[in-house]
């Protein structure tokens, strides 16, 4: 198949997606925070932060219309797991049509990461990437989620939160220590990509470690 025909079936299926997104953003736009999907730049920021080539087991929050999902399935181990926790009905249901064994599509909430990794068999990820929008949720749902991915992170494992607002860094760094932060300017809008890294219980005191990420 030429190139200019590879493309022209493309299009139309990323507009799709992207109209679809959209259309959920309109029915919940602080649940979805984001009126398109994230572009291959941020996805690729993202993925290489969390180092998804080097992880067992790997959790992704908030995966939308899936743009997150496949790529770091493209870039994971062919012996990894994914688990994928969306909570919207909709989006899941797309996520789920995903055809890859190492992918677990889960309908739920974050805040119940613990229980749905347990439920799931899965040991502690050593990658957690967020989408999610922590700006529009209240505290204590944030800082719900924020310790439990803590909580269950295996040490010296990552967690990724892609976000516009400082506000996962608020949350997070009390319980998770240094955070370090890149910026993607291509995406619409541009994103703050949040790093920490859980620390390997040799004495440092909230269990976080200073890291150093590629800019
Ligand atoms: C900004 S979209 C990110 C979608 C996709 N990962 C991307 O980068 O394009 C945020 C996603 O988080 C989901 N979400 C919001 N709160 C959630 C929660 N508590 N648990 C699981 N998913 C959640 C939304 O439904 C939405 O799919």
């Amino acid at each position: 198949m030429s190139l200019r025909k590879e493309n022209s079936s493309i299009l139309p299926k990323v507009m799709n997606g992207c109209l679809f997104f959209f259309q959920e953003f309109l029915k919940h736009p602080l649940q979805i925070g984001s009126v398109i999907p994230s572009s291959q730049a941020l996805i690729k920021r993202v993925t290489e932060t969390a180092q998804v080539q080097n992880a067992r087991t790997i959790v992704e929050l908030g995966p939308g219309t899936g743009c997150t999902t496949k790529a770091i399935l493209e870039n994971m181990r062919k012996d990894a797991r994914l688990l994928s926790i969306e909570i919207n009905p909709n989006f899941f249901s797309i996520i789920n049509q995903i055809q890859d064994s190492r992918l677990i599509a889960h309908l739920g909430d974050a805040r119940k990461l613990k229980q749905i990794l347990a439920d799931h068999h899965l040991q502690a990820p050593e990658a957690v990437i967020s989408g999610i929008p922590f700006s529009t949720m209240s505290d204590e749902c944030g800082s719900q989620i924020i310790r439990a991915i803590h909580e269950v992170l295996a040490p010296g494992g990552r967690f990724v939160a892609y976000q516009l607002s400082k506000k996962v860094i608020s949350l997070c760094s009390p319980v998770m220590g240094q955070e370090r932060v890149q910026f993607e300017f291509m995406n619409i809008p541009p994103m703050r990509v949040c790093c920490w890294e859980k620390g390997n219980g040799n004495g440092n005191g909230n269990g976080a470690n200073k890291i150093r990420v590629r800019q």
